[in-house]
């Protein structure tokens, strides 16, 4: 079993002045939910996802050997500009992740970041913009120590984003990534993500996700907060078994292709999570009118043309339409007829399962 303590550095065999990188991390979309953790970012159970192609950060990381500064020493630009309410986020993860990368003391960064998908679209950016960041610390570490293997790479690439966002740690390799302890995933890790083991049924290679922007406003609770109210929460044990046995029905499904089953469990588990935020307490319904209806009409759907297609949601309004790449045309002329309309200035993101982070030349 891989400890924390593993990626605690011992000497680094190279000196390095300056240099540059740049990464892209794509953002991802649970199959099966994390919401609630334990301290130092440990999720309360384990959780799948696709991880997507066309939705991502990329970030350019310069950095310039300094005398050892009291305080990490970074600017952060959004889009080419000084975005200060950034900055926070990263200082946080910053320190989180000192003790395993105890170079950052030891130099000034410039982190130039942008993403693919519009800015406040509802999209969560903090996967995508964690796992981007955390790519480009790896880089420079294996600058620094250049006998790392690339498995070793990538293990603490997910390691350090996870300490960032939990999220953001099956944002780094794999299109289908577990992250959490479950007994039918022999490799599975708290404390980092690992690609889903065996080969996925031919039905979701080149799955779809059509992402229906229905809410582009301000999330009403930051996942943080969310997180924090699965305790005390009055069916959180329930949950958590119940996303244990989630992941065991879904393992067999991404193997054997059963797209009923898939379905079944993947809208049971949005719905999950919206059924937990609504019995918390404090209590809140991050879904709009909007998302209503345009569930009901994937229903409507679905019952009539019999095509394989269903929704998931994450911690806000926005709908998340999944199916197959063989229906691709019938389901787009259905979101184009019947579904646009429900969407903030007919906005919507045609995306697909991608692989994972990219460094870039
Ligand atoms: C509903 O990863 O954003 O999207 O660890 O506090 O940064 P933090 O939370 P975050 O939570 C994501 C919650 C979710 C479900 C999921 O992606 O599994």
């Amino acid at each position: 079993m891989i400890l924390k303590t593993d990626f605690i550095p011992k000497a680094f065999t190279t000196e390095i002045e300056q240099g540059n990188f740049s990464w892209s991390a794509p953002s991802n979309i649970a199959l099966v939910k994390y919401w609630g953790k334990k301290p130092n970012q440990i999720p309360a159970n384990p959780s799948i996802s696709f991880t997507l192609n066309h939705c991502k950060t990329i970030t350019k990381l310069s950095f310039t050997k300094i005398e050892k500064v009291e305080n990490f020493s970074f600017d952060l630009l959004f889009e080419g500009k000084p975005k200060e309410d950034f900055k926070p986020k990263i200082q946080k993860f910053f320190e989180r992740i000192e003790v395993y990368l105890p170079f950052l003391k030891h130099f000034h960064f410039v982190i130039d970041t942008q993403n693919t998908f519009p800015h406040s679209s509802g999209i969560a950016s903090s996967a995508s913009g964690i796992a981007a960041l955390a790519m480009n610390l790896m880089s420079l570490e294996k600058l620094l120590n250049p006998e790392m293997t690339e498995e070793f790479f990538f293990k603490k690439a997910s390691f350090l984003a996870r300490l960032g966002s939990g999220s953001a740690c099956r944002s780094v390799k794999g299109s289908v990534v577990v992250w959490g302890n479950h007994i039918n995933f022999k490799e599975s890790s708290d404390l980092f993500g690992v690609e889903f083991p065996t080969n996925i049924h031919a039905n979701f290679k080149k799955f779809q996700d059509t992402i229906l922007l229905v809410d582009k406003g301000e999330k009403q609770v930051s996942s943080t907060i969310g997180h924090d109210l699965m305790h005390n929460h009055p069916f959180s044990e329930q949950r958590f078994l119940q996303a244990h046995s989630n992941l065991s029905a879904i393992k067999i499904v991404l193997e054997n292709g059963n797209l009923e089953e898939f379905i079944k469990i993947v809208e049971s588990e949005a719905l999950t999570l919206h059924a937990m935020m609504m019995t918390s307490m404090p209590y809140f319904i991050l879904m709009k009118p909007n998302t209503l209806e345009i569930i009901n009409k994937i229903w409507k759907f679905r019952n009539e043309t019999n095509i394989p297609v269903c929704f998931t949601l994450d911690a806000g309004a926005n709908v998340h339409v999944l199916y197959p790449e063989n229906v691709s045309a019938e389901v787009l002329q259905f979101i184009k007829a019947e579904l646009v309309g429900y969407c903030q200035n007919g906005q919507y993101i045609c995306d697909k399962i991608g692989i994972g982070s990219q460094i870039l030349v």
